[in-house]
């Protein structure tokens, strides 16, 4: 058997450049921890050396053509991936030769989501591959078949090299090709383990130069912890074309994707999915299933809030119970904690309500994360009515800013929120007073909002 050559590799600080021939876990030059990263020594050649030594410049001068005469790459054909508002996420489909990050916490649903789209692409008659380095065959199968993916064009291998991945596409047979997950990756050159900065990062741009060369399409897989921290996905970020983040709740309720990065497409759009038996379904009307289930209790209250650019009425519910320790706890799902704590001391020092000897729990329902500023009224009013016992009247939505001094400021695309309350069947909207329209109650002030509402 041929021994594969070892490449040379050497040790690169991140943030000043220093290259060592050993691993340290402090750069001596700048002094940063954790810095060094592994890469395949690429040395200069050296003409360039010697030119770069007599001060001259070594380049060639570069080709360039009139913007005019470029055909845009929006114009190269997109695959349909039988989601309608994923395609809509993506841009319009997956644009061959893109690189994709789909990145999501394990048993999100990233695997069962990529099968279904390699199912829909391959009956769609485009070759497609799907490459799992974490699953055996067998167990693909097992999700394929459960998932009805059974078209002729749609392929199988499980590896774990980077090497061997590359080369496949390279290879030019598929349209588009999925690596999952790129945790599981190995590159021969490097001696990092699997999953590190090194091996993430060399791994990725191999592949995405094999896509790029040959116009491949490819969706990496990428598992991230809780908070979004793991390294490995976020250094793959700055290389895709598009970043992907699949969130939600694990167990049961809806989960959102959403592009965070898109060089081929806005990053407003989002696609809310639920899990069902047969896999991945897409919710058509997210409002009416979320509030399905309501019952009109103190501490609750419907927001009219936007996930990207879609209107959405989630309930926000809060529960508030006395204090059995000195030190008040507040707890949250689905909403900034930061925020809740500068929400509860406006509503403290802006109106009679007294709550520094409860512990405050909020949740919003449907595993729905909120990043909308418009949300803060309906959490005030969530909080206030839970405190008080009593219950918001029927047939109200409630959107708007709360400022620090308890006054209520606009939201954004209000005409929006208010349309979908109305489709929804809601009478009135409690909202900020700059909104002109005969929907909203308005209100200047929190203290206002409470006085007139939760009573
Ligand atoms: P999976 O796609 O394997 O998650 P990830 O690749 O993000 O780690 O699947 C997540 C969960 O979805 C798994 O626990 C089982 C469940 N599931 C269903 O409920 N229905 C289905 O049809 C499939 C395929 C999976
Ligand atoms: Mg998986």
């Amino acid at each position: 058997m041929k021994m594969r050559m070892k490449a040379k590799t050497n040790f690169v600080c991140q943030q000043c450049g220093a290259t060592y021939a050993k691993w340290m876990g402090q750069c001596t030059n700048c002094q940063a921890w954790n810095s060094l990263v592994e890469q395949v020594a690429e040395p200069a050649s050296g003409a360039g050396k010697s030119a770069i030594a007599k001060g001259q410049v070594s380049g060639k001068k570069l080709d360039f053509v009139k913007i005019n005469t470029i055909v845009p790459s929006d114009a190269k054909a997109r695959l349909a991936t039988s989601f309608k508002d994923f395609d809509m996420v993506l841009g319009g489909g997956i644009l061959m030769g893109s690189v994709s990050l789909l990145a999501g916490q394990p048993g999100m649903g990233k695997s069962t989501l990529l099968m279904q789209v390699c199912a829909a692409v391959a009956e769609g008659g485009h070759s497609v591959l799907y490459i799992s380095g974490e699953e055996s065959a067998g167990q693909v199968k097992l999700r394929a078949e459960r998932l009805g993916a059974k078209s002729e064009n749609l392929n199988f291998a499980a590896s774990t090299s980077g090497n061997d991945i590359a080369k496949t596409i390279e290879s030019g047979e598929f349209d588009l090709v999925i690596v999952d997950s790129i945790q599981t990756l190995m590159m021969d050159e490097i001696s990092s383990a699997p999953g590190t900065v090194s091996q993430v990062t060399n791994c990725g741009n191999l592949i995405i130069r094999a896509a790029k060369s040959t116009d491949t399409a490819v969706i990496i897989v990428g598992h991230v912890t809780k908070d979004g921290t793991l390294a490995g996905p976020k250094v793959l970020e700055h290389l895709v074309d598009v970043v992907l983040n699949f969130e939600g709740d694990r167990y049961g309720g809806f989960k959102t994707v959403r592009a965070v990065k898109n060089r081929f497409g806005s990053t407003n759009e989002v696609a809310i999915f639920e899990m069902i038996d047969s896999g991945l379904k897409e919710v058509a009307n997210p409002s009416a299933a979320l509030l399905e289930e309501r019952t009109n209790e103190d501490g609750s209250v419907i927001l009219a809030t936007l996930e990207g650019n879609r209107p959405l009425l989630v309930e926000i519910q809060a529960l508030t119970t006395p204090s059995n320790y000195g030190y008040p706890k507040r707890t949250v799902s689905g909403f900034d904690l930061n925020r809740l704590n500068l929400l509860i001391a406006v509503i403290e020092r802006r109106t009679k309500l007294k709550l520094s000897d409860k512990d405050i729990f909020v949740n919003v329902v449907g595993g729905i994360k909120l990043n909308d500023s418009a949300a803060d009224l309906a959490v005030c009013m969530a909080i206030a009515s839970a405190a008080a016992g009593r219950k918001l009247e029927d047939g109200y939505v409630v959107f708007g800013e709360v400022g620090l001094g308890g006054e209520i400021r606009s939201a954004f695309r209000a005409d929006q929120r208010i349309a979908e309350a109305k489709k929804l069947g809601f009478k009135h909207a409690i909202g900020p007073a700059a909104v002109k329209d005969k929907f909203v109650m308005p209100v200047t002030s929190l203290r206002e909002a409470l006085i007139r509402f939760v009573k």
